[in-house]
Order: structure tokens, then sequence, then C-alpha cells
């Protein structure tokens, strides 16, 4: 084999690869869109049972933040950081649920979809 077929060779390699990629990607996104979260269908059970615990009607000392209800929820996402904190690293002081564990992967998803979907009720 020469230079030239060699050449030939790998850059046609890299094509069809590019193709392979591409058509995975369209079947990717040819996926049908999962339903919307939704608060009391989705989101609520989480965090009575990760958060009410500290942030009930009357938070624990240290906090002033109340998780009960949808406005005060939906508040916590767009004015308290709530997703960055449910995202920060095993170990960070500031991740909640307070002093771990971190809450499972699948279930930080659903709220991080919930507020992508626009915080609906
Ligand atoms: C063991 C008690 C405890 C649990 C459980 C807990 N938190 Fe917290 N949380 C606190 C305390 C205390 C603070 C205040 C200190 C701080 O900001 O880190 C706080 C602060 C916060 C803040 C920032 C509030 C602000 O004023 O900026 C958010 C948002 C938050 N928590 C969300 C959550 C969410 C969501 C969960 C459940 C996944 C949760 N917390 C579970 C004790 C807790």
């Amino acid at each position: 084999m020469n230079i030239k077929q060699i050449t030939f060779l790998t850059l046609n390699t890299t094509f069809l690869w590019s193709c392979t990629s591409d058509s995975t990607m369209d079947l990717v996104n040819s996926e049908p869109i999962a339903e919307q979260v939704g608060f009391a269908k989705d989101v609520k059970s989480i965090i009575d049972n990760n958060c009410v615990v500290c942030h009930g009607a009357t938070p624990i000392p240290g906090t002033n933040l109340s998780l009960t209800t949808y406005d005060k929820v939906r508040d916590a996402v767009l004015n308290r950081g709530l997703i960055n904190r449910i995202m920060l690293e095993e170990g960070n002081s500031s991740l909640m649920p307070q002093g771990g564990p971190k809450l499972p992967n699948a279930t930080i998803s659903i709220i991080a979809k919930w507020q992508e979907d626009g915080l609906q009720q």
C-alpha cells in the first residue's frame, strides 16, 4: 500500500464513522419526549421525603426556607439556588439535603427537568 491509498482509507473511515455517529444522534433526537414533569405528581413527594424534615412550615433554626408548598419550592428554584444545592458534590457543606447523602441522579434529573419544563404546578 502506498501513502495515497493509506490516506484514502483513513479519510474514508473517518467519513463513514461520522455518518454513523450522525445517524445515532438522529435516533436519539427522534425518541419520544418524556412526559412533562409537574410539581404535584412528581416533585412534591421528593421534597416531602428529603427536605421538609428541616424545611417544614417552621424551618429548623439556621434556615428560614420553608418548602411545604408549590409557590415556596418554585421560589426556591428561582431565587435560592435549590437546583444548584442538590447538584453539589458529596461532602460539600452546602449540599442539600444538608449532611447528605446526595440524592440519586435520577431524582435530581426529575427536579432539573421540572425547571426545564417551566416549573408546572
Ligand atoms: C438536615 C436538615 C436539612 C435538610 C434535610 C435539607 N436542608 Fe436545605 N438547608 C438546611 C439549612 C440548615 C440551611 C441553611 C444553611 C445553608 O444555607 O447551607 C439550608 C439551606 C437550603 C437552601 C438555601 C436557602 C437560602 O436561603 O438560600 C436551599 C435552596 C435548600 N436548603 C434546599 C434544600 C432541599 C431542596 C432539600 C432536600 C433535597 C434540603 N434543603 C434538605 C437544612 C436542611
